[in-house]
């Protein structure tokens, strides 16, 4: 796109008109008044928490996804923990992950006793480099824990290859990428297990919420027990069976979803289709915006993918510009565009630095100099056109500002 130049002293930063009055968050959540009355029948219902909109939920959600079984979990990090668990992660055992992820994925390993090890990111998607995972495998390595960054599906295939000839078990964090696809098929039953948020920025909603899906049913029985103290029936079942006997057969959490929750993402999920072909539409906005603007790097989509958009990441080319990463945030909040970085490399954080001796500059350079370069865009399926285009000028008008 071509802009006309614009001064620094034109920018908000420094005392000039923003570009919006008020600030447009990165992300946001929608809920219509079907989903508010899906949560009031629940509220005059007999069941608040496990009842019968947790197993509706989780039907409804495998087959959005295509897994024979989905287990509904109260946050995405809570059902990263079961399928950490049900995967066998022990102590002494390690994990294959990305650096450049939320903190809770790698974290779901510690959780275990067992031990996240980082291999760097492809520099197109910034997804896990599978070259880079195959060196990393040792006799210890028991899991490949991919992410979808952004909503761009990881390279299952490649991993999915190597859990066969090494006796691995893929679990991807698909928590970006509800309703991606990948050589054809949807993102849900490409890994041993494939994890999904809820929160509130995702593409369905449930306030906090997580869901496993798995064509496993070992896994799937796993994870129903986990997530309830290790327990082996429901309260719910028990009721209906007449019967107050139990078992508890492994020391699991309660990492319940509530029946209000499931309720909510019930009838979320009926809109999934229609926001992800508004997240698809934003980023195609972008996306024709961004390409010929000097000093920004679109992200890149891979021919056989096609992504969810649960983010747009832009790469600043910083030899075009006289400002850093920094700087340019700055101008680009005081625009009142709400943009955010996505990620800290996890290794860069004080408790991994402390605790596994990692430190920035080297082990991981493509990770670390996206890190350098990286903005995420406003991206949510509720953005106005208005809001699209208050983006795509704030965005314009910064670079400008900034070109060398
Ligand atoms: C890649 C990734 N994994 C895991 C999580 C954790 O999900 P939750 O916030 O539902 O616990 C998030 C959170 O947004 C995430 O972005």
């Amino acid at each position: 796109m071509t802009t006309t130049p614009v001064s620094v002293e034109a920018l908000a930063v420094n005392g000039g008109k923003p570009v919006r009055e008020t600030l447009l968050p990165y992300g946001r959540q929608q809920v219509s008044e079907d989903d508010i009355q899906a949560v009031v029948d629940v509220l005059r219902s007999d069941w608040l928490t496990t009842g019968p909109k947790v197993g509706e939920f989780e039907e409804a959600f495998a087959s959005q996804v295509g897994a024979a079984q989905a287990v509904a979990f109260s946050s995405g990090t809570a059902a990263l923990h079961g399928a950490a668990f049900a995967a066998g992660l022990k102590p002494g055992d390690e994990a294959i992950t990305t650096p450049l992820t939320f903190a809770g994925t790698a974290n779901s390993v510690l959780y275990q006793g067992a031990t996240p090890v980082f291999a760097d990111v492809c520099s197109d998607t910034l997804n896990l480099d599978p070259e880079r995972v195959a060196e990393r495998i040792t006799p210890k390595t028991r899991v490949i824990l991919p992410v979808d960054y952004a909503g761009h599906p990881a390279e299952t295939d490649s991993f999915a290859a190597m859990a066969r000839s090494h006796g691995l078990i893929v679990i991807e964090d698909a928590c970006h990428a509800l309703g991606a696809e990948y050589r054809g098929r949807t993102v849900g039953a490409l890994a041993d297990m494939t994890v999904f948020s809820f929160h509130p920025v995702k593409h369905v909603t449930t306030g906090e919420g997580g869901m496993v899906a798995t064509n496993n049913s070992r896994f799937a029985e796993t994870l129903r027990r986990f997530r309830n103290h290790g327990i082996s029936s429901e309260a719910r079942q028990r009721q209906s069976a007449g019967q107050w006997h139990y078992e508890m057969v492994l020391l699991g959490f309660n990492y319940r979803l509530t029946d209000v929750a499931c309720a909510l993402g019930i009838s979320q999920l009926k809109r999934l289709e229609p926001n992800l072909a508004r997240r698809r539409q934003i980023a195609a906005r972008y996306t024709v915006a961004f390409r010929e603007l000097p000093g920004v790097i679109p992200p890149s989509v891979r021919a056989e993918v096609n992504p969810a958009w649960h983010l747009y990441p832009i790469r600043l080319d910083l030899a075009k510009l006289s400002g850093d990463r920094a700087q340019i945030f700055r101008a680009l909040r005081a625009e009142n565009i709400g943009v955010n970085v996505h990620y800290i490399p996890v290794h860069t954080h004080p408790y991994y630095r402390s605790r596994f001796g990692y430190r920035a500059g080297g082990e991981y350079p493509v990770a670390e100099d996206a890190y350098e370069r990286l903005i995420s865009l406003p991206m949510f399926h509720a953005m106005s056109d208005e809001d699209v285009a208050d983006v795509i000028l704030a965005v314009s008008k910064v670079i400008s500002a900034y070109s060398r």
